[in-house]
């Protein structure tokens, strides 16, 4: 698809790469016979190779389909990360600036992650679930999801999304193919961080309630005169934190599965942390639905959640 090109570090390393496109929908591959899939991956790793590429990342389905990688890298012996670790460091951090900014006393509040048995979720509710009051965690599979709830505190698992109207605060990240996130799920004054691509919360959610606040998650500045040579509908030079991770990796001459399979770690999230902070890469400003988020919008969230909190107290 493109040449990636000034990729520079705060510490004055460089790269540079490629992005290389598996041309199939999220539907298709998660559809077609994994043989296939893995086959068309494999040929795209090669395409790396022979441009002189030491690491890939796995970028939207390439990483949610089969387990993460590690039948790829065993096919192709390349380097492989799925990117999940920096992309639930900035969720994380995204989150929770947000409930700073909103006003949401998290010891006292109610978060909800929505495919919570998955890579990027489950880690997000490990991590996450310590700050915040209580946790709802949100399965397709509620056996899986009791087996994640039991490691945190004061989690408690579900299967269906009735109870996400308690929650003040919302990380959805599952690989569904449309919307699963629709207006009458959502508590007055919450904070979304959609994680998911697609996006997970439908569009209805950005006329019918202007009183939440709804926040992409992973959207990361890359330092340096960065050209990625293709629009992929961000502004310039910011990127996804999963080719974030890809691109930190290769700063750091590290030409090793980072992040492969399915489960996401604690430490590794805390190591993508520091990397990004020591090359300069950071949470970009938030957008929702394609648009940057404006302080009136974020004061507006703000005053509705009070709105709430008042009537709820009379
Ligand atoms: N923003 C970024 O930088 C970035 C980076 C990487 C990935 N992503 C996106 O993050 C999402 C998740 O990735 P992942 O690697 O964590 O995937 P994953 O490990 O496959 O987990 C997906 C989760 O979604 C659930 N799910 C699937 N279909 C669903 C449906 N129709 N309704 C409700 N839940 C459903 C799964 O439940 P089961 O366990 O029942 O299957 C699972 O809990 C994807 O959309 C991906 O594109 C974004």
């Amino acid at each position: 698809m493109s040449h990636v090109k000034g990729i520079k570090s705060l510490t004055g390393q460089e790269t540079e790469g490629y992005f290389i496109a598996v041309p199939l929908t999220p539907h298709m591959f998660m559809t077609y016979p994994l043989e296939k899939v893995y086959a068309k991956m494999a040929a795209a790793v090669e395409l790396a190779r022979e441009q002189g590429v030491e690491i890939v990342g796995l970028g939207a389905f390439t990483s949610v389909v089969g387990d993460g990688g590690e039948t790829l890298h065993k096919m192709t012996g390349m380097p492989i990360t799925t990117g999940n670790s920096y992309t639930v460091a900035t969720a994380i951090e995204g989150t929770l600036d947000a409930c700073d900014r909103v006003g949401i006393d998290r010891k006292t509040a109610t978060l909800a992650v929505i495919g919570a048995t998955g890579s990027i979720g489950r880690c997000c509710a490990e991590v996450m679930g310590k700050e915040f009051g209580k946790t709802i965690l949100v399965g397709r599979d509620f056996a899986k999801t009791e087996l994640v709830a039991k490691d945190i505190p004061n989690a408690v698992p579900t299967a269906t999304l009735d109870s996400v109207i308690d929650a003040d605060v919302v990380v959805t990240v599952t690989s569904a193919d449309a919307p699963v996130l629709l207006p009458e799920h959502l508590k007055q004054g919450a904070v979304i961080c959609d994680v998911a691509r697609p996006r997970d919360v439908s569009v209805r959610v950005a006329k019918e309630r202007p009183d939440v606040l709804v926040i992409e998650g992973g959207v990361i500045e890359v330092p340096g005169p960065v050209d990625f040579g293709l629009d992929f509908g961000f502004p310039e030079k910011t990127a996804y934190a999963c080719m974030s991770e890809t691109f930190m990796l290769a700063l750091e001459d590290r030409k090793e599965s980072f992040t492969l399979g399915k489960h996401v770690y604690a430490d590794q999230v805390r190591e993508m942390q520091e990397m990004a902070k020591r090359h300069g890469f950071k949470l970009a400003g938030y957008r929702s639905f394609e648009r940057a988020v404006s302080e009136d919008q974020i004061e507006r969230v703000r005053e509705s959640r009070q709105a709430a909190i008042a009537v709820a107290g009379s």
